[in-house]
């Protein structure tokens, strides 16, 4: 399998000039991947790294758009102490990728900023939610019709330990490997599914089949073992950007990451052409959304 890995050796979160090679990999699905751009924590946040900085009933603290952090426990120091690091590292994540990606810029939308502080190895979920499993990201609940989901991810371990991913294989060979098992689009199902509420908005046909390979991955022992994969230690002080909904990845060890997801309409890629939808629509022969 060719590399799905692209290493860039900048040190600034302000790349100099943007590179047509890598912009293309980025869009065929490939992981960016910056080994020496650590975010600096200040000393006073140091002590945010800690798993019980997380409120139990959640998956991770959060940064939504307008600036509200969701999901920390502590005072209200402590919780003002987190927006400020995790906004700091929002700032950092759009700088890199609008310098990387100037097409981008106007067009994306920004999303939550999560700090991830739990290990992941003791993570205990079901098959569907667990990230130690190949997947492409699609959500179950909030359909997008297409929009991308690109992240920024920032190992933040204090103590050089790395955060361990497998990076499967491209989008359109795991495709045509899971589309003759999935199930077909029933539009009538889909309204129902939001009429009840199980999804904020109706599901479609895109968003359907998006599910459907993320379950079929996950729910298949025998591809999770044998699918075309490398392990790809992301070093402490390390960057990694991808589009999560593309390149295939399962998190396997590590602990304290940020991550920053941006949104982008298919359209306004350098080549719409290497989107999901595009390429899941050349698949099937119609159009998905
Ligand atoms: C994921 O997006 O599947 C999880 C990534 C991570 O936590 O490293
Ligand atoms: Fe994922």
């Amino acid at each position: 399998m060719e590399s799905q890995i692209i290493e860039i050796d900048v040190a600034d979160w302000q790349v100099a000039n943007s590179n047509p090679a890598r912009i293309a990999g980025l869009e065929a699905g490939k992981v960016l991947y910056f080994p020496h751009l650590p975010f600096a924590l200040l000393p006073e946040e140091r002590g945010l790294l800690r798993p019980d900085i997380r409120d139990p009933k959640v998956r991770n603290i959060s940064l939504d758009a307008a600036g509200h952090l969701k999901g920390a426990s502590g005072d209200t120091a402590t919780q003002l102490a987190l927006a400020l690091m995790i906004g700091r590292f929002r700032s950092h994540a759009q700088s890199l990728v609008h310098s990387l990606l100037p097409k981008y810029k106007d067009a994306l939308r920004l999303a939550p900023t999560s700090f991830r502080p739990t290990q992941v190895e003791t993570r205990a979920q079901s098959w569907r939610a667990d990230d130690r499993r190949l997947h492409v990201d699609a959500f179950p609940s909030r359909p997008n019709y297409g929009e991308r989901i690109l992240r920024v991810f920032s190992n933040v371990n204090p103590d050089g330990v790395p955060r361990v991913w497998r990076i499967g294989e491209p989008f359109e060979t795991v495709a045509k490997k899971f589309l003759p098992r999935a199930k077909p689009y029933i539009s009538w199902q889909a309204s129902l599914m939001k009429t009840l509420h199980i999804t904020k908005s109706c599901r479609s046909e895109y968003d359907h089949l998006m599910l459907q390979l993320h379950d079929g991955m996950k729910g298949d022992m025998s591809y999770q073992e044998s699918a075309d994969q490398i392990t790809m230690p992301f070093a402490a002080g390390s960057v990694w950007v991808c589009f999560s909904d593309q390149a295939s990845h399962a998190v396997m060890s590590g602990q304290y990451m940020l991550e920053q997801t941006l949104h982008l309409a298919p359209e306004q890629q350098y080549d719409p052409q290497s989107s999901p939808q595009a390429i899941l629509a050349r698949l099937v022969g119609h159009p998905l959304v």
